[in-house]
């Protein structure tokens, strides 16, 4: 048995010495004084010893328990301090040249194509607003020439947040009232942001979608339906190129008069007619027309004085037409496969 003992001591004395790592050192302990460690179990023995024998062993056994105890402990505080002085003498080498591996990620192609449509407006000295998504009936509606249980908001599937009172917005077209009950005239502003509409969501519907919409506020007779026509072809000239062009087909909104939709000349087929226009050779981008008095006389301005413009266009159609997008929805996901087809500028 001393010998056995005497066994354990060597072993585990010249492991202890030798291990570098704290973890090393956690083993050694667990191998030594764990549930079925050798230190641990070794007691199990001496019941078969002769009492002269547990005279002799039981110290010994005590003695090489303290020993091995102390030395883990020891140890392990040395190799703490050989790994801290080694941290002190690391020094950080700023010249050292490290690849970093190149993974850039890049703007939505909706955020890329809102860039761009107001970067055009800006060169046009257009102003940038934003108004709120949680709107009142006032701004969406009201003020808009919509009152209360009007017919014409079955126009608008609007989604209430509290009926009679707030409201997601269903247009940009709340922002220009706001402008313009501010007297913030003349006025050529801009706003390119989300709305919400309570749509049974398809391919081609969605409850959130992005509206880019101008307003320009002038002196009575300064502002026409011809800077209208201007504007609109400016736009698709700018995001489709030269051959791009607009027409205008009467339409009612409350808020304008005259109303137009704007339609936009097929740029796959050159109006000849196409799978892509649904062999109409035109597509229908926005809605637009002369600012009515009635939106004038909401908002405090006499409409004898003043005379303006507004459209209202949708810029995420517009982005899958050019691109044949074939589903809206991918718009708000995160589809990364969708993502990464368009990282080039
Ligand atoms: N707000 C209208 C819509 O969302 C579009 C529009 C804007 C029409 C401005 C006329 C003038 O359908």
């Amino acid at each position: 048995m001393e010998e056995k003992i005497s066994g354990i001591q060597k072993n585990y004395l010249d492991k202890i010495t030798k291990a570098s790592s704290l973890k090393e050192l956690d083993e050694i302990f667990l191998e030594v004084f764990g549930k079925s460690g050798e230190i641990t179990l070794l007691p199990k023995n001496f019941k078969n010893l002769s009492s002269d024998e547990k005279k002799t062993v039981g110290p010994l056994f005590n003695q090489v328990k303290q020993e091995l105890e102390k030395t883990i402990g020891n140890r392990r505080q040395a190799v703490r301090e050989e790994s801290y002085s080694k941290l002190s003498k690391e020094e950080f080498d700023i010249n050292s040249k490290t690849k970093i591996s190149k993974r850039e990620g890049h703007l939505h192609l909706a955020t890329r194509f809102k860039e761009e449509i107001i970067e055009l407006f800006e060169k046009l000295g257009f102003s940038q607003f934003d108004a709120p998504h949680i709107e009142s009936e006032k701004y969406n509606f009201e003020d808009l020439n919509i009152p209360k249980d009007h017919p014409s908001r079955d126009m608008w599937d609007t989604l209430y947040i509290e009926p009679g009172k707030l409201l997601l917005r269903t247009h940009t077209s709340n922002f220009w009232p706001r402008l313009m009950k501010k007297k913030r005239t003349p006025l050529r502003a801009m706003s390119f942001d989300r709305c919400f509409r309570y749509e049974a969501v398809d391919a081609r519907h969605s409850h959130t979608f992005n509206q880019f919409e101008i307003a320009v506020v002038g002196k009575a007779g300064e502002i026409t339906m011809a800077n209208l026509k201007y504007l609109s072809d400016y736009l698709l000239k700018g995001l489709l190129g030269k051959e791009a062009k607009s027409r205008f087909r009467p339409k009612y909104y409350p808020f304008v008069e005259p109303g137009v939709g704007i339609d936009c000349l097929c740029v796959f087929c050159h109006g000849k007619g196409c799978r892509i226009c649904s062999g109409t050779g035109w597509f229908e981008i926005a809605g637009a027309g002369m600012i009515h008095p009635n939106v004038f006389k909401a908002a405090g301005l006499d409409p004898k004085k003043h005379s303006g413009l507004a459209w209202g266009f949708g810029p995420d159609r517009m982005l899958m037409i050019k691109y044949q997008i074939e589903d809206i929805r991918l718009f708000l996901e995160g589809d990364l496969k969708f993502l990464q087809g368009f990282n080039k500028p």
